[in-house]
């Protein structure tokens, strides 16, 4: 098993940390990917914010995010609306919610833990500065297989219930974090109907 490392995210990895995302996310529009441009600005604006796993000076793994203000009675939003230009326009320090712009292991590197670790790492950051949790459009890939028999809802559900496993939702609720709804039209991701859903984690210091 490798020895894997982590570090707040810096610009010189872009290349390598572009080249997860779009390994990451096989099927999704290259529009809705971290681009360089992208990972150089979020490591311009919340450098804090973002980690990176590292077997040796090997960029392996990544979570990054944006601290925004999320209204949770209106959640059906974009990737891109939310997140603003170069994918981190809308961050503001003043805001109360973590906002996951992107967590994504390099395929050679998955079921080692190494999505836990960073998701340890982002959590600490919320503790540390006081904000209300992590919320994210989580991607739902395993709903490619089902997309014919049942709405990306039902599919949710079924997820939730532990009746139906999505390789990265089931991920997420072991991770601490709630399912609330399927969203319509978060990215381009035919394979999917461009279904996500969204997903928070709870600070528990402000419980
Ligand atoms: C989702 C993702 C980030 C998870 O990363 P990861 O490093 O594989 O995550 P972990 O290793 O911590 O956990 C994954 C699974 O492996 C299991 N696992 C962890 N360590 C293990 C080990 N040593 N042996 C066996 N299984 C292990 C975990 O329990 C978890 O199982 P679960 O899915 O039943 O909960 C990764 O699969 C990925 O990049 N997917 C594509 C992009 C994506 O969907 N990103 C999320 C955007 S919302």
């Amino acid at each position: 098993m490798p020895e894997i490392t982590y570090a707040p995210i810096e610009a010189r990895w872009a290349t390598e940390l572009a080249a997860i995302e779009r390994a990451a996310f096989p099927t999704a529009g290259i529009q809705d990917l971290l681009e360089v441009a992208d990972i150089l600005a979020l490591c311009k604006t919340f450098p804090g914010g973002g980690f990176v796993a590292l077997d040796g000076d090997t960029p392996v793994g990544m979570g990054v995010g944006i601290l925004i203000d999320f209204d949770f009675d209106d959640p059906h939003h974009s990737l891109d609306d939310l997140t603003g230009e170069l994918s981190c326009g809308n961050h503001s320090d003043d805001s109360d919610w973590y906002y996951g712009v992107t967590i994504a292991v390099d395929p050679a590197y998955r079921r080692l833990g190494i999505g836990h670790q960073l998701y340890i790492r982002r959590k600490d950051v919320v503790r540390r500065l006081g904000k209300k949790g992590i919320v994210a459009g989580g991607v739902i890939p395993g709903y490619k297989d089902h997309i014919h028999a049942m709405s990306a809802d039902e599919y949710v559900d079924k997820v939730r219930a532990g009746e139906l496993y999505d390789p990265t939702l089931s991920f997420q609720i072991e991770n601490g974090f709630e399912a609330i709804c399927a969203i319509p039209d978060y990215m381009d991701d035919p394979a999917v109907g461009d279904n996500a859903v969204l997903i928070v984690w709870r600070n528990p210091d402000l419980a």
